[in-house]
């Protein structure tokens, strides 16, 4: 029981020092329902709980550290109310799936001390969620605190066997298919991880401002209660600081429905505003690449016969995005050292160097006169020091080339997978292994991301670090994966239907994600081979609006986009920076629908997407205001079906106004995407 229930305490303000118990606080939010209550027992624990209009979400939760170098701060606490204050406003984002986001909170900070050592909690309470984080004052450790472990726990309320779950630590970091199971079965998750409670809540538990820190996973008890476990460093400190310093935010979204969920702007709420001024130089965009090739075996990134980068490929993609008014190009396999194995060359990789047969001027400098952004790839294999000891130069390079796109990756090697090699340490300098998701790697995406920055690159990551809203701060970090992609569609036994449906309630709760959605031929070896795309081909283009990316793919070989000219055209006009986005309908799991509105324009586009069973869905277009609309409809024809008929697909074209409505009949694995251009 929440112990500020149990003491019947009714909260005038946002914040109430109970009657009975001086030692429980409540904090609400702007509109009163969710709220968020602190309190220490007899021993001196903190516990933290949330409730949403007096039902609890999550239970007395453990708070609190343990450290190497110093006394645990754990137990004997105190707990007094500090600053309060309350937050209304408007903020724009350079670019992103809407553009103007309001920040509505209340904020409440707390002095915890031990008698000796004092920690601010300062918690937000948002109308759809909850971020609380600790921050160390100068003066609580002289020289370098370990971290050892954060003692944060949620305890879920009200489980359910909707507990949708990524795991950790694993040889493919992020990249795997999603559990659904009861909360009592979670082994070690990352989050963002996502539960329909059994009061049909949406309860979504993540971290946002994840800098200088290492990541928090969340490890199962066999019980309701999910531990935060920071991941851990080669000798076992899970974070290494000096000085004064804050945490990274633990969120916790609850909603009533799922539309709420998704229209949620806690976590970029919850990271401080734009650091880089102008960031006009970050431009969102549609882009094709020498890459779908690579993963489906028709070419190659080492030389050889099938080598994917050459000059005059480069010159035929730049063409062909070009000619269909496409914005990017991504070429991988340009530079030294993917011959051999190479995700056993985490040492050989050369970022300045191009391979022979690729001229890297040349193709800048023709990307350059046909208007389409160079998008140049950085694999490292996880060789963290190999890069560092070259980024400058190569991002330095890539500017004076006019390159202001790079996709950068992180594919780890060797048995000591994953954990990725990659610096010396400290004392005697031996060579040590880090998880991708720990503190040291953190830095070094972020010190990519800052000196991007500086040349004016903006980052789209691959087997990166997972989204926690740094992009508002950063307007360059784009996008990036930390998903198990369409890439996966290419070589293994592939991704179930129903993935992407979870996909938005999960992974992009957040940010944006580079998942290479529009591959049209989606039986590329045969209808009966396991490497194929389990969608319809109508799905592969309503992901393009589903599955939100600045920087978005349209994945497949030129020709089999030529060949299918009419379905095309909603690539082709379809935009990737959005004035509003609204999700219309969903199920995690199930079904979404969404309708964006491109930026500076009244084009609205939608995108619906189902898992393995067909259904239908009303579009109701009301959100288009005033005005009459040209829909061109792109769905599943009455024999689609991804296994057996993935290719039926119908275009239509009609017009609507704001009372119009469609039924849209979505076939097994299928969807639909609609283009409406104001008359
Ligand atoms: C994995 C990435 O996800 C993929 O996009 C890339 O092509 C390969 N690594 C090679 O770098
Ligand atoms: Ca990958």
């Amino acid at each position: 029981m929440i112990r500020a229930f149990a003491l019947g305490v009714v909260c005038a303000a946002f914040l109430s020092s109970c009657a009975k118990g001086p030692e429980v606080y409540t904090v609400t939010a702007p509109n009163g329902e969710l709220a968020f209550h602190i309190s220490n027992d007899e021993l001196g624990r903190v516990h933290y709980s949330v409730s949403d209009q007096g039902t609890p979400v999550i239970n007395d939760s453990r708070l609190g550290f343990a450290f190497a170098n110093a006394a645990n701060f754990a137990d004997a606490l105190y707990i007094a109310p500090a600053t309060s204050g309350s937050t209304d406003l408007l903020w724009e984002q350079p670019w992103g799936e809407r553009r103007v986001v309001r920040d509505h909170h209340n904020e409440q900070s707390f002095t915890i001390s031990d008698g000796s050592r004092e920690l601010t909690l300062r918690v937000r309470v948002f109308d759809e969620g909850v971020g609380f984080r600790f921050e160390f004052p100068d003066d609580f450790k002289d020289g370098k605190l370990l971290i050892t472990d954060e003692l944060t726990e949620f305890d879920i309320a009200n489980p359910s066997d909707r507990t949708f779950w990524n795991p950790a630590y694993n040889k493919d970091r992020y990249e795997y298919e999603y559990f659904k199971t009861d909360v009592a079965s979670v082994k070690s998750a990352h989050t963002p991880l996502t539960v329909l409670d059994s009061t049909e809540r949406y309860v979504t538990i993540h971290e946002a401002s994840l800098i200088d820190y290492s990541s928090m996973v969340l490890r199962g008890t066999q019980s309701s209660v999910l531990k935060g476990e920071l991941v851990t460093g080669y000798d076992g400190v899970r974070v290494r600081r000096s000085g004064a310093f804050t945490t990274p935010w633990r969120t916790i979204q609850v909603t009533d429905s799922a539309t709420e969920l998704l229209s949620s702007n806690l976590i970029l709420n919850l990271n401080e505003p734009n650091k880089l001024g102008d960031v006009s130089w970050v431009k969102p965009g549609i882009y094709m690449g020498i890459w779908w090739g690579m993963h489906v075996g028709e070419n190659s990134w080492a030389t050889g016969d099938i080598l994917g980068a050459t000059t005059a490929e480069a010159k035929r993609y730049i063409d062909f995005i070009s000619e269909h008014g496409l914005d990017g190009f991504l070429v991988e396999g340009w530079n030294i050292g993917w011959d051999g194995d190479w995700i056993a060359n985490a040492d050989l990789f050369s970022f300045t160097e191009a391979q022979p047969f690729f001229d890297l001027e040349t193709v800048a400098a023709y990307a350059q006169e046909k208007n389409v952004d160079l998008v140049l790839h950085n694999e490292t294999s996880g060789g963290i020091k190999n890069y560092e000891d070259q980024m400058e130069d190569a991002y330095a390079l890539y500017q004076e080339l006019g390159v202001n796109h790079l996709k950068t990756g992180y594919v780890g090697f060797s048995n000591r997978y994953p954990r990725h090699d990659v610096h010396t340490n400290e004392d005697d300098q031996h060579l040590v292994y880090e998880w991708n998701h720990g503190q040291f790697m953190v830095n070094h995406y972020q010190k990519s991301i800052e000196l991007a920055a500086k040349y004016k690159i903006g980052i789209n990551m691959h087997e990166p670090i997972k989204p926690t809203g740094l992009r508002r701060t950063y307007p360059n970090f784009m996008t990036r994966e930390g998903v198990r992609g369409q890439e996966y569609n290419a070589w293994s036994e592939g991704n179930q239907p129903a993935h992407t449906t979870i996909l938005p309630f999960t992974r992009l709760m957040g940010g944006p994600l580079d998942f290479t959605p529009g591959v049209f031929d989606v039986t590329f070896k045969g209808m009966d081979a396991s490497e194929r795309i389990r969608t319809t081909i109508a799905k592969q283009l309503a992901l393009m609006v589903v599955l939100y990316s600045p920087l978005q793919m349209a994945a497949d070989l030129p020709r089999n986009y030529a060949a299918k000219l009419d379905l095309f055209q909603f690539i082709k006009d379809v935009p990737a920076d959005w004035e509003e986005s609204l999700p219309l309908e969903g199920e995690i799991g199930e079904y979404v629908v969404y309708a964006r509105q491109e930026r500076g324009s009244n084009n609205w586009f939608i995108g619906g997407i189902t898992n393995e069973d067909a259904r239908s869905v009303t579009v109701d277009f009301s959100f288009v205001g005033g005005g009459t609309y040209t829909a061109t409809v792109y769905r599943d024809g009455p024999e689609a079906d991804w296994e057996t008929n993935p290719y039926d697909a119908v275009i239509e074209t009609m017009t609507v106004t704001a009372d119009s409505t469609l039924d849209v009949m979505m076939a097994k694995g299928g969807g639909f995407a609609i283009s409406l251009v104001k008359q």
